[in-house]
């Protein structure tokens, strides 16, 4: 079966405790917990801080998206905090072995991130020390945006031709019209925002996307 990961940068940071609480209820595994630099994508979200609140308040997997570029130097902060699951992309310029090590120290599973354009045969190399791979379906920064079904492949080539065998992640614009094609194409774990946090009934949401 699939997880469903409501992503919190759709939901109102306002009353986050009864946010969090609806989509426990409405029956999602895991929380997607995006976090942005203002460098590496431009937008800012949330630090460890934020991260070590919300672990006080939920049980939920904590999986933490960091869109950052100096993963090596924070990614432990957010592994100390709380996380459960922290990723960082590929497309920053430092050692990914380093920093799966430094997620590691922390106690946390570490995975590795790709953008739309980049080739995920890259990931080659480290392949076997990811605990999941996420492939974005919109080029990250913002919430909302449309699903880039051209990059459904990737799990394809992931699976069959790479020998991957963690766990596959889709995040952005997965919604009941899109997530079928992710289901088919091999994911495990599919994000979403919008879909979730900006409906109303949450519970109805979730099981949208899961029974699509
Ligand atoms: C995009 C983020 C996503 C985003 C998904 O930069 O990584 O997790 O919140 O939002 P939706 O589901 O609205 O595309
Ligand atoms: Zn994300």
């Amino acid at each position: 079966m699939v997880r469903i990961a409501p992503s919190l940068l759709s939901a109102d940071f306002g009353k986050l405790r009864e946010e969090i609480e609806d989509v426990t209820a409405g029956g999602a595994e895991w929380l997607h917990l995006d976090v942005m630099d203002g460098h590496f994508v431009p937008n800012i979200t949330f630090g460890p801080f934020i991260v070590r609140a919300i672990r006080r308040l939920t049980e939920l997997y904590l999986d933490c998206h960091l869109m950052i570029e100096d993963p090596l130097r924070y990614a432990p902060q957010f592994a100390a905090a709380g996380a459960d699951l922290v990723t960082f992309h590929l497309e920053v310029d430092q050692d990914p072995a380093a920093v799966i090590d430094a997620i590691e120290a922390e106690g946390a599973k570490a995975g590795m991130v790709v953008n739309p354009a980049t080739d995920v045969r890259l990931l080659k190399p480290w392949l076997d020390r990811c605990h999941l791979v996420l492939v974005m379906s919109v080029v990250p920064g913002f919430g909302g945006q449309s699903f880039m079904p051209e990059v459904l492949e990737k799990l394809t080539i992931l699976r069959e031709e790479l020998g991957y065998k963690g766990l596959l992640e889709l995040d952005g614009g997965v919604a009941p019209d899109t997530a079928a094609a992710c289901k088919a194409a091999g994911a495990d774990v599919l994000v979403a925002g919008s879909a979730v946090f900006k409906k109303q009934d949450r519970a109805k949401a979730i099981q949208a996307i899961r029974t699509a």
